[in-house]
């Protein structure tokens, strides 16, 4: 079964690119073919490096990080050490370095733990690190997927809803450390059925229906796109 159909765009670094279509678009599989969830034919590139045929893991490590529609925290893990599952730290954790570098792991473990700390308090959320994952609210487990991005190197961001069944106040604070993303150099694609704030958010807007790529360009200029109009109204 074939889901996405001779689609073809390119995002420009640094920006953020709004992905929009009605509801079965293909927005997800999207993601799910650049992060290699799903097999593709084709060429997905980063930067100059292509991804099919590529693991998650591997693209992970490329530089691509992402958040699902649904929350993938660890509700039996506290929310701190959900943060720390993101970091470099987690990854360089073995058993030879158990045994003969406890020194610098036990470091770095500090480290990372003082980030994550860091980055609770500056959504005011401190209180919450040693509780279980599973007993933050719905609004704060998007906004502890958001931090994690901040865990992690990445060069480009790939975020699948963040403001889905968010009240106004939280959307607010997504939206800012969205900016603070990009400012700190890393390039984001994200899906979001809420016109208003694609329409805030975005720099670059590219519209799907059934698989294909059927409008790009600012918002301004897709909205008006009869297809457009045709795809999420019917005609
Ligand atoms: N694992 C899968 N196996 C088979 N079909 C799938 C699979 N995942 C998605 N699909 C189908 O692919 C199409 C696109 O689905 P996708 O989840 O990418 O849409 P979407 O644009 O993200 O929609 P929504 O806005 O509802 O999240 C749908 O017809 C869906 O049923
Ligand atoms: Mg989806």
């Amino acid at each position: 079964m074939k889901i996405l159909n001779d689609l073809s765009f390119t995002i420009k670094e640094g920006s953020i690119t709004g992905l929009i279509g009605p509801n079965g678009a293909g927005k997800s599989s999207f993601f799910n073919a650049l992060f290699a969830l799903f097999p593709s034919t084709g060429s997905i590139k980063l930067e100059d490096i292509e991804l099919v045929g590529k693991t998650p893991n591997q693209v992970n490590h490329l530089g691509v990080c992402r958040t699902f529609q649904d929350s993938k925290l660890l509700p039996q893990m506290t929310v701190l050490e959900n943060l720390m599952l993101s970091s470099k730290y987690s990854e360089t954790v073995t058993l030879r370095r158990v045994f003969f570098d406890s020194k610098n792991l036990s470091e770095e473990q500090k480290n990372e733990q003082a980030q994550g700390i860091k980055l609770l308090r500056k959504v005011g959320l401190e209180k919450k690190a040693h509780i279980l994952a599973g007993d933050l609210s719905y609004g704060q487990s998007k906004l502890i997927e958001i931090l994690k991005l901040f865990m992690c190197d990445s060069k480009l961001i790939l975020l699948d809803e963040p403001f889905s069944g968010l009240f106004p106040e939280m959307i607010k604070v997504i939206t800012r450390l969205i900016y603070e993303l990009v400012e700190s150099g890393r390039t984001i694609i994200f899906v979001e059925h809420n016109m208003k704030l694609i329409s805030e958010i975005c720099d670059h807007v590219i519209v799907l229906d059934a698989g294909t790529k059927i409008a790009e360009g600012t918002f301004d200029h897709v909205r008006k796109i009869p297809a457009v109009i045709e795809a999420y109204l019917g005609d």
